[in-house]
């Protein structure tokens, strides 16, 4: 069965509660993005793979550990483009492919326009990365694609959710990992989260 993990740090909710705030220009919105994928990223990875690896330090010699486990990062054209940086430079051997979605102004329902995934990426896993959870559609639709190409482990890193999204999320996909920065309250009659932070592609980019 899936699970939701939500980052109880007090970095966090500071993060969080400044990216919220209307005034948060895109420059100052676009660290704090980074700084909250950092935490999500140490979070999802709390379970990879480690192997023993022999290194000499300037005064004797021992075994430690590495990560072992090939990584597949796909951040979610638009919004997750603003995720991607902390995890490649977090996991530098990372394959990085990425997948266009966007929801439809009037409906919110997402259709798909772009898909480049990495070859042979069966058995590996997947930090799908998109910022916001809101009907779940995106992601759903995400993560149908990223199952089909063969992935066994795939984790939805988010930085707000919405209950809905996280049901629809867990009911289309049972064996789902969900990590996120803030679970809010709900959606409103546009499909937007509340409280939410508004458009997050729009305050990244700063279109709005
Ligand atoms: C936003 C967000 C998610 C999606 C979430 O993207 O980045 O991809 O909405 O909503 P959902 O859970 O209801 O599907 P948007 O479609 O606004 O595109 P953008 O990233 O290009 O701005
Ligand atoms: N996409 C966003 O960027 N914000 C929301 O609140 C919902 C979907």
């Amino acid at each position: 069965m899936s699970s939701i993990h939500i980052l109880e740090h007090p970095l966090a909710s500071h993060f969080v509660t400044h990216l919220r705030d209307e005034d948060t220009k895109p420059s100052l919105f676009r660290s704090l993005c980074k700084r909250l994928t950092t935490l999500l990223a140490i979070e999802a990875s709390k379970d990879l793979h480690l192997t023993s690896k022999i290194v000499t330090t300037p005064l004797e010699e021992i075994t430690g550990h590495v990560i072992s486990e090939p990584l597949i990062a796909i951040p979610i054209l638009r919004a997750g483009l603003g995720m991607l940086d902390p995890i490649v430079e977090m996991f530098p051997d990372v394959s990085v492919g990425y997948i266009g979605l966007e929801r439809n102004e009037q409906t919110a329902i997402a259709s798909a326009y772009y898909a480049k995934l990495p070859p042979r990426i069966g058995g590996l896993t997947a930090f799908i990365l998109d910022p916001m959870l809101a009907t779940g559609g995106s992601a759903a639709h995400a993560v149908s694609l990223v199952s089909a190409a063969g992935i066994s482990t795939i984790k939805m890193l988010c930085i707000v959710a919405a209950p809905e999204g996280v049901q629809h999320l867990q009911q289309a996909h049972p064996t789902i990992e969900i990590y996120t920065a803030a679970l809010d309250r709900e959606l409103n009659d546009k499909k937007y989260i509340l409280p939410g932070l508004g458009d997050f592609g729009d305050r990244l980019y700063g279109t709005y």
